[in-house]
């Protein structure tokens, strides 16, 4: 079983954005799903196109709420440099010849799964309310 199941409660009622959102969903648990598979540099290729991802969705998202005037973009735009920045430092760990590639890798699969559950349902919620009203 995946580590992260979509189901319709995760849908925030922008289409596009449930797609992207759908599309990062895969990338995390194809990650995981490498994690003790393969070598780290295949893992760390996984997770810079789920990076890539990353960055594309965000700004998708910040120009959307942009477009809208969205009044709490600058704070929703906070947790996503939050976020870029712990990827990177999770990525450099993945990287580190000192560390177990599988702890390191499931670590990050979880962080990430954890992270984007509650993101989606707290703060994306919120701007799509305000797009959708
Ligand atoms: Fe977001």
């Amino acid at each position: 079983m995946s580590l992260f199941v979509w189901g319709q409660k995760y849908a925030i009622g922008v289409e596009e954005m449930d797609q992207q959102h759908q599309q990062l969903v895969d990338l995390i648990n194809e990650v995981y799903d490498h994690r003790d598979h393969h070598s780290r540099e295949h893992l760390c290729k996984i997770i810079l196109s789920l990076i890539q991802y990353i960055e594309k969705h965000f700004r998708s998202e910040e120009d959307l709420m942009k477009n809208f005037h969205y009044p709490d973009l600058k704070e929703h735009k906070r947790c996503h440099d939050k976020l870029k920045k712990k990827v990177a430092d999770l990525k450099n760990e993945v990287l580190d010849e000192n560390k177990d590639v599988g702890e390191s890798g499931t670590y990050l699969g979880i962080f990430l799964c954890r992270w984007l559950c509650d993101h989606i349902l707290n703060e994306d919620q919120k701007y799509a309310k305000f797009i959708n009203k």
